[in-house]
């Protein structure tokens, strides 16, 4: 029997195969199906603080109209004390996974203000998550804005957020800053225990008829994992920090990969969404199968070993392949060229 086990974040886990944040964990007993089906951990669906600031600022509103001309309706609306917030929402729903499910549940959090991560870092830890993943979902659209600033955004808020919460944070990523490499560096600096590579930006479409931008959500392809893997492979090695990969991840194939690169865990999300929970233990018997036909004994003995962790020059080592894949085009007989 091989050892499937890994270490993410110094959560041991049965296997590196991990639900990312998605809306199954909206429903118990769709997580519930996670667990039985050999989910060894489970991300939840992101707090975003929008959504709290939002309904606080219609329920301040709310309070305010009924002290100002609406008194006699007062008996009809609900105490104060009774209305519960996106916030408390997604607490309560933390606290029943916690409950309900033995495995360890990442609570996700997409903020806009300091204030934003870190309170509700802070309230997430204290319902029991077993560790943080902060959804770094940004798009700096200002042209004044420049890339060190945004940088040291992400970086001065992990910073403070290390400050009043103690359980492994996690940061996932997006694809798009000049120096990725520096920038987990600078996050493990901060007290980052892990990076998530990388967040699918969804691409908004313009639709001809209304000419309204309409948003357009598909599930990934498993070309998409080959950039998260590269990256892993670069950062291996370079960074202590637990590396994830999510991103096109659909069979053992790609879950080998990952961990050849140096990945601790390889996240899902779209296999599971679009064809069911058993996908989970399919997938881990697909890696499991594979280790057996080549003959390794565990996880571990493969983890980082095609990365770039012996390269001396990553950067130079990259555009020798970009090279060799250009030099490798051959046009196929018939097409002009
Ligand atoms: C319907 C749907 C909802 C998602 N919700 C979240 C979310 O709340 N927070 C988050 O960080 N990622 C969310 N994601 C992104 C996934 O966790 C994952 O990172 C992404 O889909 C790439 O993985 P995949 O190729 O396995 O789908 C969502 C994805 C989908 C398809």
């Amino acid at each position: 029997m091989v050892d499937l086990s890994t270490e993410y974040m110094g959560l041991k886990l049965a296997h590196p195969i991990v639900p990312s944040a998605s809306p199954i964990s909206r429903e118990l007993d769709k997580a519930k199906q996670l667990e039985d089906a050999g989910a060894p951990a489970l991300v939840m669906h992101s707090l975003f603080e929008e959504e709290i600031q939002s309904e606080a600022e219609h329920f301040s509103r709310f309070l305010v109209e009924q002290g100002i001309g609406h008194a006699e309706a007062n008996s009809f609306h609900p105490e104060p004390i009774e209305f519960k917030n996106e916030l408390d929402n997604y607490l309560e729903q933390l606290q029943k996974l916690k409950q309900s499910l033995s495995i360890p549940i990442i609570a996700s959090l997409n903020g806009i203000s300091m204030d934003g991560w870190v309170e509700h870092g802070k309230e997430l830890q204290a319902a029991g998550a077993d560790a943080l993943e902060l959804n770094v979902y940004y798009i700096p659209t200002n042209i004044f804005e420049s890339s060190q600033y945004v940088e040291d955004r992400y970086v001065e808020l992990l910073t403070e957020l290390r400050r009043h919460v103690s359980i492994p944070i996690t940061m996932k990523l997006s694809s798009q800053f000049s120096s990725v490499a520096h920038m987990v560096k600078q996050l493990e600096n901060a007290g980052a225990n892990g990076v998530v590579l990388f967040n699918r930006f969804y691409q908004p479409d313009i639709d001809l008829e209304t000419l309204h931008i309409k948003p357009r959500l598909e599930y990934s392809s498993s070309i998409e994992s080959l950039l998260r893997i590269r990256w892993v492979a670069i950062l291996y090695g370079q960074v202590k920090l637990s590396l994830a990969v999510t991103g096109g991840v659909h069979g053992g194939k790609e879950v080998v990969k990952a961990l050849m690169a140096g990945a601790d865990v390889a996240h899902v999300c779209s296999e599971i969404l679009g064809k069911g929970p058993q996908r989970i233990s399919q997938i881990r018997d697909e890696l499991a199968a594979w280790l057996e036909e080549h003959e390794y004994e565990s996880v571990q003995q493969i983890k980082g070993s095609v990365s770039y962790k012996n390269a001396i020059d990553a950067g130079y080592y990259e555009r020798a392949n970009y090279l060799s894949v250009l030099d490798s085009y051959t046009h196929a007989p018939g097409v002009w060229r």
